[in-house]
């Protein structure tokens, strides 16, 4: 059962260490550079953001964001496009400068996708790297659309979705048919390039790939496994991987 006081402490707890990351890097004259995801998974953690900002004066103009992933071929005012969900969940409710937001283009023609995609990670590294990543995790291990068979070593490009993700966005794109078959995703590689990352599993149908990705081997048919290279992941779990 999927315990709501639990995930929002997570969020708050999450929320906090984002806040304070921000005003450090604001006494400093520097910027914070947050990677962010999309799902019902860090809901939560984007209106506790709000509500720093709106109660205690957390600014995030010193903040660019980088977005793990996109549908292709949907525009950005597409209601299921992750440009959308970021706007109505996140953006349009904070200070952060239009120009700070990066989220990976759905419609960029085929020609210019490669140098787009190299474009994306370069501009992140200009930027000093991912200080903070935020991550959720598929039923099938995915982070970002690093789907099984992903390599730990790829960098943001162009994906093919699986099955199973397909499935589980079917309802929101009226049928399985309807889910765009592409995506364009960070890489694993992009991913363990940030200083610290959170991952966020709330509910049972999480469990089994949570639990592999901490506790299994590592292998590309559960890329969330690839965490176990880097030695600063929380994993925000409302579930206790000890147990069947
Ligand atoms: C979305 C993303 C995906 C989701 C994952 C879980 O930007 O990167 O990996 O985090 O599919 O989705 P939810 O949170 O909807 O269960």
């Amino acid at each position: 059962m999927i315990s709501q006081d639990t995930i929002d402490n997570h969020a708050k707890l999450i929320a906090f260490q984002i806040y304070d990351a921000i005003e450090q890097k604001k006494q400093n004259n520097e910027h914070l550079v947050l990677g962010l995801a999309t799902g019902s998974t860090p809901i939560p953690l984007y209106q506790e953001l709000i509500r720093l900002h709106q109660e205690a004066n957390l600014s995030f103009e010193n903040v660019y964001t980088f977005n793990l992933d996109e549908y292709c071929g949907l525009s950005e005012n597409h209601s299921e496009s992750y440009h959308y969900f970021m706007h109505h969940h996140l953006f349009d409710h904070i200070d952060i400068p239009k120009e700070n937001i990066f989220i990976p283009g759905g419609e960029v023609e085929p020609i210019f996708l490669k140098d787009y995609c190299v474009g994306y990670e370069k501009h992140m590294q200009e930027l000093g790297g991912l200080d903070i990543q935020i991550l959720g995790i598929g039923r099938n291990g995915h982070i970002g659309f690093n789907e099984p068979g992903s390599s730990v070593a790829s960098i943001t490009r162009k994906v093919e979705l699986h099955h199973v993700t397909k499935r589980d966005a079917a309802s929101a794109f009226g049928g399985f048919d309807f889910v765009p078959t592409h995506a364009i995703t960070m890489g694993m590689k992009t991913i363990l390039s940030a200083k610290q990352i959170y991952l966020m599993a709330f509910g049972e149908n999480k469990k089994q790939a949570t639990k592999q990705a901490i506790l299994g081997d590592i292998t590309d048919e559960l890329p969330a496994s690839f965490l176990q290279h880097h030695d600063n992941v929380s994993y925000c779990l409302d579930f206790d991987i000890y147990t069947k």
